[in-house]
């Protein structure tokens, strides 16, 4: 099987390669894509020096799967003539996410959607995707009314320049020196909490990153009637989002179900002794797939109303381990273009 990740030298298309190369993907052959910038420069993967290619129409030709990690507009422009040229994409942008022909799947919650899919398939954002990695169990046994969500995220969800970014402005604050100008975010983010990710847009007090997690959540959760508030905040983090999380399920639900529940729930790991400081913290992710759940107890305010903890890797389970879980999905079920599942 040929594979392209597109956006290879990037914080997410970096963990990609590490991804593909720990699961063993039944790949034959990986090329990376970066901006022309990137071209020509050797990666280590697997053993292997890969050479980073640019992007071309004759540079695209004869893959099987394409995993593209490079902002919306190469989304927008590339996708398309990857799958035209045979390719399915797993697109980590938010460029297709809420097009009504391109399933937005997380592994564990809705994998179905990708039945009929056409060329491309979409990522969801990596908060939401954390998110409801631990709604949909709850979804499925006692129904979900309304989730107000507030999210802690990592630099790193902006991308490796904004990791740069937290870095410098740390090392001159501990070293007494000059801070250098944010560049990447409107604030500083060293020590620094700022209640906005991403944009507020044509007037909107909502920013963009609050619509996608409000939009997203119901779209993957298949459910209308699913009310989503969200209300999502930088941390000064390098890696690992947390969440906190207040659920109102349509039947009840005990603390003590809902831990069982998740306990025995794909891709989440419940970590819930508050008594001993024992709950989920964003270093905990570090190098984790799994969804972090905690400090599950019930809303005193609301009898049908429970609060969750839930921390996840932003770059591993937020984008690259779901976008290469769809991709061995798509190879099992036998629903890559003109081809059979390849098992080595
Ligand atoms: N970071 C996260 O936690 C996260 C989670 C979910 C989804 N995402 C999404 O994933 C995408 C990438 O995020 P990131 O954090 O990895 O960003 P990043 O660290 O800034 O990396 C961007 C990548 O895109 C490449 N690129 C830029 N312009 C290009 C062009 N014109 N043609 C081809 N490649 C180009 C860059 O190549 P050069 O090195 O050559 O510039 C680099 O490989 C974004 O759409 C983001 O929204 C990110």
């Amino acid at each position: 099987m040929r594979v392209a990740v597109v956006g290879a030298t990037g914080a997410v298309g970096q963990t990609m390669l590490e991804v593909l190369r720990e699961r063993s993907f039944p790949a034959g052959e990986v090329v990376p894509f970066a901006s022309e910038r990137s071209a020509g420069r050797a990666l280590d993967w697997n053993g292997a020096q890969l050479t980073v290619a640019a992007l071309a129409d004759d540079t695209i030709q004869g893959f099987d799967i394409a995993l593209f990690s490079a902002g919306s507009g190469v989304s927008a422009e590339w996708a398309p003539r990857f799958a035209d040229a045979g390719a399915v994409v797993v697109d980590n942008s938010s460029q297709w996410r809420m097009h009504d022909d391109v399933p937005l799947v997380v592994s564990e919650v809705n994998p179905d959607a990708l039945q009929g899919h056409n060329g491309i398939v979409a990522n969801p954002n990596c908060t939401t995707m954390q998110t409801v990695v631990a709604l949909g169990p709850i979804l499925r046994h006692a129904g979900i009314e309304r989730v107000v969500m507030s999210s802690y995220q990592a630099v790193s969800g902006t991308g490796q320049k904004a990791i740069d970014e937290l870095h410098a402005q740390a090392t001159a604050l501990i070293r007494n020196e000059k801070l250098p100008a944010p560049s990447i975010y409107p604030h500083q983010i060293a020590f620094n909490v700022l209640p906005q990710v991403e944009t507020f847009k044509d007037g909107d007090d909502y920013t963009t990153e609050e619509r996608k997690c409000m939009a997203e959540t119901r779209k993957i959760l298949g459910s209308d009637e699913v009310a989503v508030s969200a209300t999502c905040v930088r941390v000064p983090v390098f890696t690992g989002h947390s969440v906190s999380a207040n659920v109102q399920t349509r039947d009840e639900l005990s603390p003590e179900a809902c831990r069982e529940l998740l306990a025995g729930a794909p891709g989440v790991t419940v970590i819930d002794d508050p008594a001993n400081a024992l709950y989920p913290t964003a270093l905990d992710a570090a190098g984790r797939d799994d969804v972090l759940v905690g400090r599950i107890r019930r809303d005193p305010s609301h009898e049908r109303c429970l609060n969750l903890w839930i921390v996840g890797n932003n770059l591993r389970k937020g984008a690259a381990t779901n976008a290469v879980q769809v991709a061995e999905l798509l190879n099992v079920r036998g629903l890559l273009r003109g081809r059979s599942p390849v098992s080595s």
